[in-house]
């Protein structure tokens, strides 16, 4: 079975009798490491009551374009950016046409003309309402901008006929979804990552650290493994579970993680440093607990090795990325690190406002040679898959003229 874990899924229902399956639905999505948030047509609220989809998957549910509770708790722009796939199960003839014509009059669809995300459906109707050329023509053009359209099946419907429309049962749409994040552009290739922050002892008890959590590295892990490599994730000490296709090798210090890095990067095809890694350490680590006695203290540093700069100096490197967190001067400082560590692409995010370190949201620019890609706030999950999306061309691409 294909892994949803730690995977953010818009869960849309309209009106139709398969709204049922929906309920079904999420709590499989649930039981498979999802996290669910439902929205809900108001036809859909006919059929099956909020309540019960806010039950099962333990979130506000939510039903209407401005309205001041659930527009306080999550706006519906933001409500746009937070899944990894938009899934509407069941997508009714109606919400189609809407949505194939760009109507905006409704919280689903105005969250659909608004989401970057990939946008699953699930049709369901009566087996005319299918076959009726607008019904076709709607779902031509939804299909030729992206829109992946699952099902539907045949089979008895509610109406008492027979024929195309029934929706698919939640265990095929459930396998779909799951499939849908399964990409093997990345197929056969080795990936090492690095993430986290390091921590540098200035005795036994205390240390030198950042705000890192992990989530970027572990997700660009993540979204390796769906890309079909194969991955080595080297952590320094975050509260995170790694990918379970992944080899993990936890570390704590920078010394640790250089170590790691250059015993593994001989069998690497892509190197991704994602770690927050300390800039110094400590010139001589006291050996028992400092105790407090002056009023000032002074610690005396030391340079760390660069690891990403080190890697890419090596004869034949990996495809090599780097991640640059910024205060200021962002593209500045990224293009000028790109260059100076010889690296195939930077990504450079701006640190506070909610963003990157500590956070689950981010918003990257992404620079290699005379290229650049802007990635609008997003969860690190989707940005992941973006990122492996971009590393796998570029890689691809250096390959075919390396050969050539
Ligand atoms: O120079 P700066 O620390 O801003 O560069 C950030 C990039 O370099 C990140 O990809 C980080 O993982 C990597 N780095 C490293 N070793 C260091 C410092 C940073 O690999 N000692």
């Amino acid at each position: 079975m294909y892994q949803l874990t730690g995977k953010r899924i818009l869960l849309g229902v309209t009106g139709g009798i398969a709204a049922y399956k929906a309920a079904i639905l999420l709590r499989q999505l649930r039981q498979h490491g999802a996290e669910v948030r439902v929205v809900m047509t108001h036809n859909a609220c006919e059929f099956i009551t909020p309540l019960t989809m806010q039950a099962l998957s333990g979130k506000l549910v939510h039903t209407k374009l401005l309205d001041l509770e659930t527009e306080s708790a999550m706006s519906h722009i933001e409500l746009a950016r937070w899944p990894d796939l938009v899934l509407i199960a069941p997508s009714s003839a109606n919400f189609i046409a809407r949505y194939s014509n760009g109507f905006a009059e409704d919280l689903l669809s105005t969250l659909c003309l608004a989401t970057s995300s990939p946008v699953m459906l699930a049709p369901a109707m009566n087996q005319q309402m299918w076959q009726n050329p607008v019904t076709q023509e709607n779902l031509k053009k939804l299909r030729t901008r992206g829109i992946i359209i699952i099902g539907p099946a045949k089979g008895d419907q509610a109406c008492g006929e027979n024929g195309l429309g029934r929706m698919l049962e939640p265990e095929e749409v459930l396998t779909l979804a799951a499939k849908s994040f399964e990409t093997n552009i990345l197929s056969g290739s080795r990936l090492l990552i690095t993430a986290g922050p390091t921590r540098e002892a200035i005795d036994p008890v205390r240390y030198i650290s950042n705000h890192s959590s992990g989530r970027m590295g572990y997700a660009v892990a993540m979204a390796g493994i769906e890309a079909g490599a194969e991955v080595s994730l080297i952590s320094g000490p975050v509260n995170l579970s790694a990918p379970s296709r992944a080899k993990l090798i936890n570390v704590i210090s920078t010394a640790e993680m250089h170590f790691a890095v250059m015993q593994e990067v001989s069998s690497t095809d892509i190197f991704i440093s994602t770690a927050a890694v300390a800039d110094y350490s400590l010139q001589n680590i006291a050996y028992k607990k400092i105790k407090k006695s002056s009023d000032t203290y002074e610690l005396s540093l030391k340079k760390n090795p660069d690891i990403l700069a080190e890697v890419a100096a090596l004869d034949s490197p990996p495809f090599t990325v780097g991640f640059a967190a910024e205060t200021e001067n962002l593209e500045l400082n990224a293009q000028a690190k790109l260059r100076s560590k010889r690296l195939d692409m930077i990504a450079a995010n701006q640190v506070g406002q909610g963003l990157g370190f500590d956070s689950e949201m981010n918003a990257l620019t992404v620079f290699w040679g005379t290229g650049k890609k802007q990635m609008q706030k997003a969860s690190k999950t989707r940005l992941a898959r973006i990122l492996i999306t971009l590393i796998a061309d570029r890689y691809n691409e250096k390959n075919i003229n390396k050969t050539h």
